[in-house]
């Protein structure tokens, strides 16, 4: 009795495994900021399975090593200032892709749930009857804090994060509420922001902000050209200028900012310090 339902036990496993090896689905994978190592695990074993995979322009050559020989890698990547496949594109090839019934990725840099237009590749797939997955990754704000060593809060300094978008929809800074954000202190992540940093930090003092706080831009976070910069949010927009039109960069503000393991500090920054770095490796 007891082996009869161990060989039942088997073979429904069988036939889940073989199904499951046919059926096809979508996921919407995070990547993380660049490093593969900060891939989740479950992320690099949907990679070694997709028959497709749709990625960002910014993932690193290891990670799309990960996937399985002979799968169809497509670059529908947009990077801000060059040629980019525009939103209702990339949903339209996600869709024609889903349909055929293979297993399909759609790679996105950090997490997809933000800043990473998911809401809108989710709602193209359900219009046809798709339900995506989704892997999250790590998120480039909380990969830069692991990066300079400290914490985007702190008990007492900072009780909030809030992650903006430096890049509306027309192209230029959108619409804040500068004062209530101002007012609700913690630590600001600044994305997509490096076009519009020098009008945000005026919106930001304008707003109360006091004008030595602490500001950290990071580009090409996690990347071997990793490079940062330590200011304040008065000295930021003039430091970070190099930054502009080179590697994705991410902004930190806050109090919280004011202490981190770096060798270099904030006064010394304030003079004008460029430090490229090679991230460390475990
Ligand atoms: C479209 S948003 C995507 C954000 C992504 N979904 C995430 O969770 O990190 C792209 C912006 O993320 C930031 N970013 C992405 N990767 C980065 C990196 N390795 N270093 C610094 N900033 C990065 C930059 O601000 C860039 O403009």
């Amino acid at each position: 009795m007891q082996s009869s339902i161990q060989a039942d036990k088997l073979v429904l496993e069988v036939l889940v495994a073989t199904s499951d090896e046919h059926a096809g689905w979508v996921y919407l994978v995070g990547a993380g900021p660049g490093d593969p190592d900060l891939l989740t695990i479950k992320a690099q074993r949907l990679l070694g399975r997709a028959d497709v995979v749709l990625h960002d322009s910014l993932i690193d050559p290891r990670t799309l090593a990960l996937c399985k020989p002979g799968a169809k890698l497509v670059d529908v990547g947009k990077r801000s200032g060059k040629r980019s496949t525009k939103q209702t594109e990339i949903n339209a090839i996600l869709c024609a892709e889903a349909r055929t019934g293979q297993k399909i990725i759609r790679l996105k840099g950090g997490d997809p749930m933000i800043f990473g237009r998911a809401a809108e590749e989710i709602e193209a797939l359900a219009a046809i009857g798709i339900t995506a997955q989704i892997v999250p990754g790590i998120t480039t704000a909380t990969a830069v804090a692991a990066a300079l060593g400290t914490s985007l809060t702190k008990r007492g300094v900072a009780r909030a994060v809030h992650f903006l978008t430096g890049h509306g929809a027309d192209g230029g800074l959108p619409p804040q509420d500068w004062v209530a954000l101002v007012r609700a202190g913690g630590t600001i992540a600044i994305y997509m922001g490096s076009q519009s940093l020098p009008g945000l930090a005026t919106h930001l003092i304008e707003a109360g902000m006091d004008p030595t706080t602490p500001a950290i831009a990071m580009e090409s976070a996690t990347w071997a050209e990793q490079r940062t910069i330590r200011a304040t949010i008065g000295t930021l927009p003039r430091l970070a200028a190099p930054f502009r039109s080179a590697g994705p960069c991410l902004f930190l503000i806050g109090e919280a900012l004011r202490t981190t393991q770096a060798h270099t500090t904030i006064s010394q920054a304030d003079q004008g310090t460029l430090s490229p770095e090679t991230p460390a490796r475990a």
